[in-house]
């Protein structure tokens, strides 16, 4: 809290993550029984540059609405939608994080994974590298894989502790501007969770 807060501000601030938290977990509980997880749905065109603002804001270098579009059309772009705290039941639910999977041979990428500021360390990361280890198995793929950057601590830790391992790095990979490596990761499906 800023010394510039009021007290009444801060409890706002904790009911509303508090409701966030029940929501998230709310949400995998809906998971674990109805399979895909009702709160995760296709990326509709209509949600396209708010998913852009949310990537833009959690990656160096965003991506373009024309690319989102391109991955809403093959179904690979995910959002997770989470009910705002302060919402009627009419309301519609708010996009806190969303991905790419996109389906190989045996294996599915997972990318682009990134979480509304607001939104962060509620579970949501969790939540949705969990559904593409569970899509990737409905297909019959054996392997979920992903670039990370070698620097990206928060994430390195996000999918260490949900039992990724490195298969490689790679000098480069980000271009000659950015020298940092990517490091690939993967982890088997279906393998025990943590
Ligand atoms: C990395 C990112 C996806 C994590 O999303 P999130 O919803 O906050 O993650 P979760 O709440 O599921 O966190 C799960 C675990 O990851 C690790 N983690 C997540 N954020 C962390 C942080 N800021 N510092 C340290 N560890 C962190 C922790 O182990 C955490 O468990 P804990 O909260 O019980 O300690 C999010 O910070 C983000 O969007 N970052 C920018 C985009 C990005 O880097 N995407 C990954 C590209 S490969």
């Amino acid at each position: 809290m800023t010394t510039h807060e009021e007290p009444g501000a801060r409890s706002a601030m904790q009911a509303r993550l508090e409701h966030v938290r029940r929501n998230v977990a709310a949400a995998g509980a809906a998971s674990a029984s109805l399979g895909a997880g009702a709160e995760i749905a296709p990326l509709p065109s209509s949600d396209v540059a708010t998913v852009c603002a949310i990537d833009a804001a959690s990656f160096d270098a965003g991506w373009s609405e024309s690319k989102y579009l391109a991955c809403a059309g093959r179904r690979e772009a995910y959002v997770l939608r989470v009910a705002a705290p302060d919402a009627s039941h009419d309301e519609p639910a708010r996009i806190g994080a969303a991905f790419v999977v996109t389906p190989h041979d045996d294996h599915v990428v997972l990318a682009r994974l990134a979480v509304a500021a607001e939104y962060r360390r509620l579970g949501l990361a969790t939540r949705a590298v969990r559904w593409a280890l569970a899509f990737a198995e409905a297909r019959g793929a054996a392997r979920v894989t992903l670039h990370v950057r070698e620097g990206n601590a928060e994430a390195r830790a996000l999918y260490e502790r949900l039992g990724f391992s490195i298969d490689a790095r790679l000098d480069g990979f980000y271009g000659r501007g950015s020298p940092e490596a990517a490091l690939c990761l993967s982890r088997r499906c279906g393998a025990a969770d943590r």
